[in-house]
């Protein structure tokens, strides 16, 4: 027949279990809606679903390294977007014409315009969290 004190015994721990992982979570939960988090923590887009396509789609016409001289429409030689490594070495310049140029109304690329806001607002995010793979 179990006796009453061993019964508070065993349950005796549970309360202060129960506090400490309460302390815990409540840590947890402040720390991702602190206001300093960095939205790149949470940002799915990267070099394959946008990055790549944006740039095949809206500048490699032009800035590829496989095009010659005459098919580049006069796109600046040493800029090219078909590779990773062209892209980033030029990170700075695709956001200045590719997505301030057309926020501010500067000499835009592509030339003739045409990504929607919402491809530009992706390939800014893509840049502004340095470009992941
Ligand atoms: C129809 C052809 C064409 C397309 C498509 C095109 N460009 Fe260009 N690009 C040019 C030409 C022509 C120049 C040289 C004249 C100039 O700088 O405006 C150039 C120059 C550039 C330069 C070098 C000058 C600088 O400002 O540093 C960058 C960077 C650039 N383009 C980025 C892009 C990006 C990013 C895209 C896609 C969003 C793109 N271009 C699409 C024709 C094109």
């Amino acid at each position: 027949m179990p006796s009453p004190p061993s019964t508070i015994l065993r349950r005796g721990p549970r309360p202060f279990l129960l506090l400490g992982a309460a302390l815990l979570l409540a840590g947890c939960v402040e720390e991702v809606e602190s206001p300093g988090i960095d939205p790149c923590d949470t940002s799915i887009v990267n070099y394959e679903n946008v990055g790549a396509p944006m740039m095949l789609t809206w500048c490699v016409p032009c800035h590829s390294s496989h095009l010659d001289e005459e098919r580049r429409q006069d796109a600046t030689l040493s800029v090219n977007f078909d590779t990773y490594e062209g892209i980033t070495a030029q990170l700075d310049r695709v956001y200045a014409r590719a997505i301030e140029a057309v926020e501010d109304g500067g000499s835009a690329m592509p030339p003739g315009g045409g990504p929607s806001r919402t491809d530009l607002a992706l390939l800014a995010e893509w840049i502004d969290c340095g470009a992941p793979l």
